[in-house]
Parts: C-alpha cells; sequence; structure tokens
C-alpha cells in the first residue's frame, strides 16, 4: 500500500471512529458538572425527594417528562418551553396537553440552581438527573447519569406529534418508533416498565376498556365506572397503571401483562402472543433482571442526541429560551 492511499485509509477510519462515538453519546460525562458545579446533582436530589414526598406520583410525572424530551430532537429540554404568542412549543402536543405535569418541580430546581451555580447546570440534565432520583425514590434502580446536555432554542409541536408513541400502537409500531431513536426493542420493553408508576386518564384506555378481548374482565370492570363508555364523560378522570402499588416501583407492571391487566391497548401488546412475551415473562419472574435493563436503557435513552460543545445554551428560566 503506498502512503497515500494509507493516508486515504486512515482518514476514512477516523471518520467512522468520530461518526460512531458521537452517535453513542457525543461528549456527555458523568461528572460533567463536578468542577464547575459539584453540588449540581446534591441539589436536585433534594428537591425531588421533597417533591415525591409531598406527593408521590410527582416521581412518575418527572420520568415521564425526560422520555419526552429525548424522543423530541433528542434530550435537549425542548419539551420545558411555553408557548408564546409567536411560539409554539411541544407542551400542546397530543401525548402532552392536559397530560404532562412536573414543570413547577423543575422551575423550582432550576430557581435554586441558577443562585448556587450561575448560568452552568442546564435543564435538560436537570430532567436527566431528576428522572434517576425520582424513580430511585420510589424504590426503583440507580444509575450513573451522563451529563453535559445543552438546551434548544427550539422545539418541534409536530415532531412531538410524530415521534412520541401512541395509545393505538401495535407491537411494531412501538418497536420502529423507539428504532428510529436507536433504541432496540429490548430496550422498548424494559423502559415501557416505567408504567408500573403514575396514573393514565380515562381517555387514554377507554377504547381498550370497551372492546379489547385481551383485558382481563374483572379488571375491566373495576374501571368502568371511573371511565364511563361515551366520549367526553370522565374524560380526564384517573387511574394507576400497576393498581397494587402505584407509587412503589417494582416489576409489578409485567406481572400485570401476564394477567392481561394492561392499561393501555399499547402496554397489552408486550404480552398478546408476540415476540415481548419472552421478556415480560422474564421480567415479571426476575425483578433484577428488569432492574438493570431498565437502568442501562435509561442510559441510551438519555444519550440521544444531546447538544454540546457551542450548540444551543444554558437557558436562566427552563420555560423560555435567553
Ligand atoms: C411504549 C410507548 C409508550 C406509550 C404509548 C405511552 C403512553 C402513555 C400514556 C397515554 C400515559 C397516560 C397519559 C395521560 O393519560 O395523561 C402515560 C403515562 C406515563 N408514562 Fe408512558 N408511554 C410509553 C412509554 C413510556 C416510557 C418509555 C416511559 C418512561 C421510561 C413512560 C413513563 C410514563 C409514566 C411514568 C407515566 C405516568 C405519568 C404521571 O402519572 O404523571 N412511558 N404514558
Ligand atoms: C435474575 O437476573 C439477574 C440479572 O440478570 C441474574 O443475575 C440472576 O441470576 C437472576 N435470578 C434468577 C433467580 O434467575
Amino acid at each position: 500500500m503506498n502512503s497515500s492511499r494509507r493516508v486515504a485509509l486512515m482518514s476514512v477510519v477516523c471518520f467512522f471512529v468520530l461518526l460512531c462515538c458521537s452517535a453513542v453519546s457525543a461528549q456527555l460525562s458523568p461528572t460533567f458538572y463536578s468542577t464547575i458545579c459539584p453540588t449540581a446533582q446534591r441539589i436536585v436530589r433534594a428537591l425531588v425527594r421533597q417533591a415525591v414526598a409531598n406527593e408521590k406520583r410527582m416521581g412518575a410525572s418527572l420520568l415521564r417528562l425526560h422520555f419526552h424530551d429525548c424522543f423530541v430532537n433528542g434530550c435537549d429540554g425542548s419539551v420545558l418551553l411555553d408557548d408564546t404568542q409567536g411560539f409554539t412549543g411541544e407542551k400542546n402536543a397530543g401525548p402532552n396537553a392536559n397530560s404532562l405535569r412536573g414543570f413547577e418541580v423543575i422551575d423550582k430546581i432550576k430557581g435554586i440552581m441558577e443562585r448556587v451555580c450561575v448560568g452552568v447546570v442546564s435543564c435538560a440534565d436537570i430532567l436527566a438527573i431528576a428522572a434517576r432520583d425520582s424513580v430511585v425514590e420510589l424504590g426503583g434502580p440507580g444509575w450513573v447519569v451522563n451529563l453535559g446536555r445543552r438546551d434548544a432554542r427550539t422545539a418541534s409541536q409536530n415532531a412531538a406529534n410524530t415521534n412520541l408513541p401512541g395509545t393505538f400502537f401495535s407491537l411494531n409500531n412501538l418497536i420502529s418508533s423507539f428504532q428510529s431513536q436507536g433504541l432496540s426493542a429490548n430496550d422498548m420493553i424494559a423502559l415501557s416498565g416505567g408504567h408500573t408508576i403514575g396514573q393514565a386518564r380515562c381517555t387514554a384506555f377507554r377504547t381498550r376498556l370497551y372492546n379489547e378481548a385481551n383485558m382481563n374482565q374483572v379488571f375491566a370492570s373495576s374501571l368502568k365506572a371511573t371511565c364511563p363508555r361515551t366520549a367526553g364523560n370522565g374524560d380526564n378522570n384517573l387511574t394507576p397503571f400497576d393498581a397494587s402499588s402505584p407509587n412503589l416501583f417494582d416489576n409489578g407492571y409485567y406481572t400485570n401483562l401476564r394477567s392481561q391487566k394492561g392499561l393501555l391497548h399499547s402496554d397489552q401488546q408486550l404480552f398478546n402472543g408476540g415476540s415481548a412475551d419472552a421478556l415480560v415473562s422474564l421480567y415479571s419472574a426476575n425483578q433484577t433482571a428488569f432492574f438493570n435493563d431498565f437502568a442501562a436503557a435509561m442510559v441510551k435513552m438519555g444519550n440521544i442526541k444531546p447538544l454540546t460543545g457551542n450548540s444551543g445554551e444554558i437557558r436562566k428560566n427552563c420555560r423560555r429560551w435567553n
């Protein structure tokens, strides 16, 4: 091989190494704030603990916020931007409107953060740490959170409507939705275990309740008073995903699926005679296996397309760009 060909080959190799590693996690690092704001993680932890002590469901709401951030143009805090006269953000997208919550908790964390470390800690990172701390507060696994995300100066209602999975999705739809974010079918099955905490509105499960045969009939009957058949009646009435332990992050979600007690159509798709059944059975029998896989998949989800370096900004207020 002559030297110019060797140089050409080397640059091709370098190009692919760079491409591969930037796709995995850009420049995020668990120690990103250890010199520039060493108390950052302690501040988030303390305020999440307080918020969850005040209302257990808040842990679920904060976990979901991070998910809805990451699936829409990456984990860039876009979900937190308020709509204004000239700007349409993501808060009123179909999957988010009248449903996402926890914004005040993030505001409170950000307010204290800005007093301690001015202009240093992004809203996107606060979301990622708060999601982990929420799971831990409710009895679930911990993991090391990669940090260094910056905040977007944009948001996309359209992408929120397109990229977030719907309750009416089939197993194949769910798999491809997660695959288009670089997450595997197994990641999707593990991450869906997030539905072991929190609540859903009647509108999210009414169609299943009155139309689907793969729903435990005792379970269905118990929900019909909360969620009447006729649209417009009780649309916002809430019911827990995991009735037996709604505020405990455990493997109850998978045990429920095995007895056809999945609340959403999309939940029960994971145990309906298809390719996801085996992993659901494993997780329902082995909570440690679920915890390990959930934690690893949360790290992967948190690495989706972060803004780093000079991209984006560190917002002063999570609801608006600077
Ligand atoms: C697999 C596709 C998914 C679909 C179709 C889906 C859909 C939904 C729906 C419809 C609700 C109820 C919203 C409402 O009625 O207001 C909900 C709540 C929730 N979701 Fe998901 N979700 C999915 C995946 C995930 C993932 C990956 C996570 C986190 C890892 C997650 C965490 C949660 C939590 C914690 C709640 C309860 C929030 C609260 O009580 O405030 N979901 N989801
Ligand atoms: C449960 O899963 C963990 C993690 O994969 C594994 O180490 C352990 O042996 C499993 N336990 C049983 C009883 O199979």
